[in-house]
């Protein structure tokens, strides 16, 4: 009997057509509906990104100032999902907060929709549960953040844009513009990457025409892994761990040793580089700069050339970022939730181009369990 060709992980594996992005390992590049992710990133305001992953194109002013109306208009928390909010132990994991969060909006949005042959909803009305989850993730994010630290919510600002916005929701006051410029960037860069394990969880759900909320809350579980957006918050541990440049090559020599993965390294799809990190790196460095950190620079300089020279594996996106978000004040455990407010355009543009597909996703197994077998005594009806 011939052996199946078993592609574990799906590693390798083409199992549809998207129009969303497109990564490409060869030429080390990422483009969102065909624009460059790094020209995107140094040039539109995260709500445009937002708007071209969904509807194929970039914003013109007119448009661009709609969506800002309708964000602005769903920012705030609903009194009852902050209410659930606080139900969520404070030492949860905050990215259980974000699941539960998305999972009550969900369940409020669709009280009253009828039977599940209603649930994946009309493309209209996706785009628009789209937008208020886009929208209100900040505040939830922030707040997790806050109450953690014992701090009332602040309330959003209908003069902010995005990200000066989330900025100013979680700390209580302006941030500089270079911050927000290098967080704007981040969740530009964090916002769509095709298959990813994340995306595909969402992609399986909406094959089977369940609802958006759904999909997006079995997104945030398959992120919350540390091999996939859990990798940014683990990063830190490393940082924390290490301490100082100093100490990188005792420290990877022992982690080495114990086989320990290091995070913020490796890729499935790119193995010469993430087209994402020079971008984030630069974000990274003006940071460095505006808060006087050298140290940082220092550490993150020495353990990538070391790890790169010893292990020929190369930084994803999750290594710069990590240090960048720790620059600007969010606690470690806020940056995989973090990922989930910029991935969460990327995830609902691809959960509405798979019901738009309307093909169920159901790969086969193959068997390698006991023979078959009989119960004693058992007798077939006749
Ligand atoms: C993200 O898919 C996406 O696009 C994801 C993402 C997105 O935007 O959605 O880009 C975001 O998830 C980035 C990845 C974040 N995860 C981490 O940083 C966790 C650390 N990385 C590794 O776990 C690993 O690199 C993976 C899981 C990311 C990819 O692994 P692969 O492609 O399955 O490769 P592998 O694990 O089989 O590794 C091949 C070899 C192995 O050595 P051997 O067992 O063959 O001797 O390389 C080694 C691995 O042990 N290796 C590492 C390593 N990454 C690979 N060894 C130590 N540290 C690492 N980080």
């Amino acid at each position: 009997m011939t052996e199946p060709d078993i592609k574990k992980g799906l590693a390798g594996v083409v199992v549809d057509y998207t129009a969303i992005s497109k990564v490409n390992p060869e030429t080390n590049s990422l483009l969102y509906r065909g624009y460059p992710v790094q020209e995107l990133a140094a040039t539109q305001p995260f709500e445009a990104v937002a708007y071209l992953l969904w509807n194929g194109e970039l914003p013109d002013d007119e448009q661009l100032a709609q969506l800002r109306l309708t964000e602005r208009a769903h920012r705030a928390i609903p009194d009852d999902v902050r209410t659930a909010i606080d139900l969520v132990p404070l030492d949860a994991h905050p990215m259980d907060e974000v699941r539960t969060a998305v999972s009550l909006i969900g369940a409020r949005d669709l009280a009253g929709t009828g039977s599940v042959l209603d649930a994946s909803g009309s493309a209209e009305q996706n785009l628009e549960r789209s937008i208020r989850l886009f929208a209100v993730l900040p505040a939830i994010v922030s707040y997790g953040q806050r109450r953690r630290r014992g701090l009332e919510p602040v309330a959003p600002r209908d003069d902010l844009d995005y990200a000066a916005n989330f900025l100013w929701m979680t700390f209580g006051e302006e941030a500089d513009e270079v911050v927000v410029d290098a967080f704007n960037r981040s969740m530009i860069l964090y916002a769509e990457h095709s298959f990813n394990a994340s995306t595909f969880t969402a992609r399986v759900i909406a094959s089977t025409l369940s609802d958006l909320y759904s999909a997006v809350v079995g997104a945030v579980g398959a992120l919350k892994g540390p091999l996939h957006g859990g990798a940014n918050e683990a990063v830190l541990h490393i940082f924390d761990e290490i301490g100082s440049a100093e100490n990188v090559s005792a420290w990877l020599d022992q982690a080495l040793a114990e086989k320990r993965k290091i995070m913020g390294f490796g890729h499935r799809v790119y193995k010469r580089g993430d087209s994402r990190v020079p971008t984030m790196k630069a974000a990274l460095d003006t940071l460095v700069e505006h808060y006087d950190r050298p140290e940082v620079a220092a550490l993150y300089d020495a353990l990538e050339s070391e790890f790169v020279a010893r292990k020929g594996i190369y930084p994803n996106l999750d290594y710069p970022s990590g240090p960048a978000y720790n620059l600007i004040g969010f606690d470690t455990l806020t940056f995989t939730p973090l990922f989930v407010a910029a991935r969460v355009t990327g995830w609902t543009a691809h959960i509405m181009e798979q019901l738009a597909s309307n093909a169920l996703i159901r790969p086969l197994s193959e068997y390698n369990g006991p023979d078959e077998r009989h119960i004693d005594g058992y007798v077939a009806d006749t």
